[in-house]
């Protein structure tokens, strides 16, 4: 039997700090993710100098934690794998030269990982067994993603977002809402007590023929509804605006996903990203995606949102394809696209 692969993967783009233990590819020895949401909520959004210093005090517990959880030393891991982006630069930076110090110091190969790929290899730690072609929706905080996954470890950009991110849209409405932050959980919970069809709001490119998306206009009109309240004295109706808004979002991701499910003819579809927790497109989608005899999957909610599993999982099946370590001179690309 051949030796187990265990990858250490770290995880800093934004305001978590994580470290994790995985073994070939989707066993999850350790995830440990230290959220600096508390530190960031009173300022309405992640402020990038306070992430920066929180993963400097926090990295290094972290790493020790996830270590001594999975059982394992740095004499046993196979490889050292980072997040280099997109994300927060001072984020980024923390987490590469801690993976370059333990690269170097254990003579480990490092593995550069692009955030965006993470969260969609979250979904093979939950279902090792999935099977290409199929077609994957990664949706977070700074991107909107459709994917054709041919064969594993390529993919085909179908489609992105023109303007906003669909987590950066549920993010702004909710703060214009006064929900606090993160906005999307605040407007998914809200959005449960109110009535989907009580504001009229756009769909923006819902019948365009590519598979772009684009939300800014969406988030616009609700502004301007809220504008047109307050200027009328009128009280917001803040539970149905929060349904009507997610509604609204829904139906444009779960249109496009549709289409590009039938016109590629694949049998799964993947969600993806921190937006993926989201209740309703999880039900809308499962409903529609049944309706075609297809599967859909989406990572169990840990595995959602930012964390170093996903990292882990990633790292493995690129080392898979081609084995090439990154040089010890990887910087950080806040702006790394997919492809
Ligand atoms: O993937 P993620 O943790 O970080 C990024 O890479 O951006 O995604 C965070 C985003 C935030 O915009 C947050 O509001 C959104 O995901 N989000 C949700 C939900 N949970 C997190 N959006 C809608 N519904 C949710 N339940
Ligand atoms: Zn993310």
């Amino acid at each position: 039997m051949s030796e187990p692969f265990l990858v250490l993967g770290i995880e800093t783009s934004c305001d978590e700090t994580s470290a994790a233990v995985i073994k070939d590819g989707t066993q999850v020895l350790s995830n440990i993710i230290a959220s600096q949401i508390d530190w960031h909520r009173k300022f309405g959004g992640v402020v990038p100098e306070i992430a920066s210093r929180k993963h400097v005090e926090l990295i290094n517990p972290v790493i020790n934690k996830a270590l001594i959880e999975a059982g394992v030393n740095y004499q046993d891991l196979s490889a050292v794998a980072v997040t280099y982006g997109p994300g927060l630069v001072g984020g980024l930076l923390v987490g590469i030269s801690a993976a370059k110090a333990i690269a170097y110091a254990h003579n480990l190969p490092l593995i550069a990982v692009n955030h965006i790929e993470g969260h969609i290899y979250a979904n093979f730690i939950s279902y090792s067994k999935l099977e290409p072609p199929l077609i994957c929706l990664t949706v977070s905080g700074g991107h909107t993603d459709l994917l054709y996954f041919e064969k594993l470890g390529s993919y085909q950009i179908l489609g992105r977002t023109k303007d906003d991110a669909a987590g950066e849209a549920f993010d702004k409405v909710a703060r214009v809402m006064e929900l606090g932050y993160p906005g999307g959980p605040a407007i998914d919970k809200l959005a449960r007590k109110g009535d989907p069809t009580g504001v009229d709001l756009p769909r923006p490119m819902i019948d365009s023929p590519d598979y772009d998306f684009s939300f800014s206009g969406l988030k616009t009109a609700v502004l301007n509804y809220i504008n047109h309240k307050k200027q009328k004295q009128e009280e917001i109706p803040k539970a149905d605006l929060a349904a009507s808004f997610q509604q609204a979002v829904v139906d444009i991701l779960v249109t496009k996903v549709i289409k590009a499910a039938k016109d590629k003819e694949v049998k799964t579809v993947l969600l993806s990203g921190g937006v993926a927790s989201n209740d309703q497109l999880r039900r809308e989608l499962t409903t529609k995606v049944k309706e075609l005899g297809l599967e859909l999957y989406y990572p169990e909610a840990q595995l959602c949102t930012d964390n170093a599993a996903m990292i882990g999982s990633a790292a493995y099946f690129k080392w898979q394809l081609d084995q090439k370590p990154a040089p010890y001179s990887l910087n950080a690309k806040p702006n790394l696209r997919l492809g």
